[in-house]
């Protein structure tokens, strides 16, 4: 049973990287591909739940894409995303995790026509995540994060200077733009104060699952703190830090669900 759902359709867990993705696959015994939309579709079982996992691919419409095929063609039941964001709020450290209660595009402006970040004729500029899929999720990742020098190794923990990774729940917003100046993201911080993070496909996927009336859930993983350093090391932080986060966390979510 997901959350309140009593559905046997499955679910969807979306990978914002591909690293995140080979994590999860691998805790899959008998992953089927189905393509569909020019993307991959990893069709199977995972904790004795049936799943559909699939790189959401990056940005809002691409994003949206993957979210629309998963619910067309798959008939999934509700929807996980996993990935990384940079950190905006203070106190939202580089390796803390982040659940998302609900996401904001930052970059929609219809104004004068509709009020700064209202999607037109949704009247709403922020879409929420479902309240008992995301307590669960929680849940898992607190667990997760407690294990943290085990599953990631303390050496590693050290190199990336992640001390005890913190939870955080709250808003985030999403824009077609990889933030990586001090500048806009103290201009984000100014114009969204309650903003914890940022990244480039939540918002779409939320409001996908609104349209269609899916339960939604987010998890992300701070890799950067969106500033003149948030290209870092990107790729060796989703490998080595993030990747086994999520697959964690997704295993955690579905053995308590
Ligand atoms: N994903 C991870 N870090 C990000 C950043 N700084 N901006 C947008 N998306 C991100």
């Amino acid at each position: 049973m997901i959350g309140t759902l009593s559905s046997s359709a499955p679910l969807a867990i979306v990978s914002a990287m591909q690293e995140e993705l080979r994590a999860v696959l691998q805790l899959m015994p008998d992953e089927q591909r189905v393509v569909r939309a020019g993307r991959e579709f990893w069709v199977g079982r995972l904790h004795g739940r049936e799943v559909v996992v699939v790189l959401s691919r990056i940005g809002k419409v691409a994003a949206a894409t993957t979210a629309t095929a998963l619910i067309e063609h798959f008939g999934v039941a509700a929807v996980l995303f996993t990935g990384a964001a940079g950190g905006l709020a203070s106190g939202v450290a580089v390796g803390d995790l982040v659940v998302a209660d609900g996401f904001l595009q930052h970059d929609m402006d219809a104004s004068p026509l509709f009020p700064r970040f209202q999607v037109p004729l949704y009247g709403l500029d922020r879409f929420a995540t479902d309240a008992s899929l995301t307590t669960r999720l929680v849940d898992a990742a607190t667990a997760v994060a407690a294990d943290a020098p085990r599953l990631i190794g303390a050496t590693t923990l050290r190199e990336f200077n992640i001390e005890a990774p913190a939870l955080h729940r709250g808003l985030i917003i999403s824009g077609d733009r990889f933030v990586a100046t001090g500048a806009e993201s103290a201009a984000l911080r100014e114009l969204l104060p309650q903003a914890l993070a940022v990244e480039m496909e939540g918002a779409a996927v939320a409001q996908v699952c609104h349209d269609y009336g899916l339960p939604f859930a987010a998890l992300r993983v701070i890799s950067d703190r969106a500033d003149d350093d948030a290209h870092g090391d990107f790729l060796r932080f989703m490998r080595e830090v993030a990747s086994r986060y999520s697959a964690a966390i997704v295993a955690r979510f579905l053995a308590t669900g």
